[in-house]
């Protein structure tokens, strides 16, 4: 595969889950990668598991960043741009997710999931365009099915990845009469970090969770992963401002 030579990517929340699937994928590809993640031990078991798979032309480099941090995210693409001399492709990856129940929750629960998963994005995303459209490359973001639909006791995270698709669209349009694409990608039921038990709100009906659940059974990493080469790909250039499921039917 030859689809990324020479191409720079840069992806955020590559420390676990979809975002070190991505990073050993573009990795076995030969692409250069420039991955971050707020956790740096798990950022550097992703640089040695992607070591492991890598095709000869691949070079990755690795960044801890909070992209919350507006310093943090601007120093992050400015680092990549800086180390590879170009950027292709942006992906939005990293992101948090919580359970409470809405009429309890607090402002600041709920700014923190906004704060990673919907500011981080957009800063991410305003540093990159000056680069992206000197390259005409593209953005990939990870939004959810959450975004489309409800999620109980999930409000926070379901409207930081409602707006995201938005943000998603807005970018496509905006830019698209100088070649940027924008597109983002609804996963479900995918086995990751994120899919281990986290902390409910006492008495909280799990029955509430069943239409979202993919009716394929849980999907490894891999196979976003997949879907996030395509869409970063010459491939998909005519595919902007698209939100792709990958859900197993979960909302079909
Ligand atoms: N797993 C699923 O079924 C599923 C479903 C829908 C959407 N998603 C989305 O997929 C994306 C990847 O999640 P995942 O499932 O691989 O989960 P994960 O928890 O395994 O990975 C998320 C990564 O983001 C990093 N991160 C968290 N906060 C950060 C910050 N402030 N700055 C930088 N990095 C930060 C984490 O350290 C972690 O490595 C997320 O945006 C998530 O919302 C996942």
């Amino acid at each position: 595969m030859t689809r990324f030579k020479d191409r720079v990517l840069l992806l955020t929340g590559a420390g676990s889950g979809i975002g070190r699937a991505t990073a050993l994928k573009l990795a076995a590809e030969g692409a250069s990668i420039f991955i971050s993640d707020i956790v740096p031990e798990a950022l550097e078991e992703t640089v040695k598991l992607a070591q492991e798979v890598a095709d000869d032309d691949a070079q990755i480099e690795a960044r801890v960043c909070d992209i919350s941090d507006e310093e943090q995210a601007e120093n992050s693409v400015a680092a990549c741009v800086e180390h590879f001399g170009r950027l292709d492709t942006l992906c939005n990856n990293a992101g948090v997710l919580g359970y409470q129940n809405t009429h309890e929750m607090s402002l600041a629960f709920w700014r923190r999931i906004l704060s990673v998963n919907l500011d981080g994005a957009f800063l991410m995303t305003r540093e990159a365009i000056p680069h992206l459209l000197e390259t005409r490359g593209s953005i990939v973001n990870i939004g959810s099915t959450a975004g489309l639909s409800g999620l109980a006791y999930g409000s926070a995270y379901s409207a930081s990845k409602g707006a995201i698709h938005a943000f998603t669209r807005a970018v496509a349009v905006e830019y698209a009469d100088r070649g940027l694409r924008a597109n983002s990608i609804s996963p479900a039921s995918i086995e990751t970090g994120m899919t281990k038990p986290t902390p409910m709100p006492e008495g909280a009906n799990l029955a509430l969770f069943q239409r979202l659940t993919s009716l394929h059974g849980v999907a490894e990493p891999g196979a976003v992963a997949d879907l996030v080469l395509f869409l970063a790909s010459d491939a998909a250039h005519h595919i902007s401002g698209e939100e792709i499921r990958i859900d197993g039917a979960a909302l079909a």
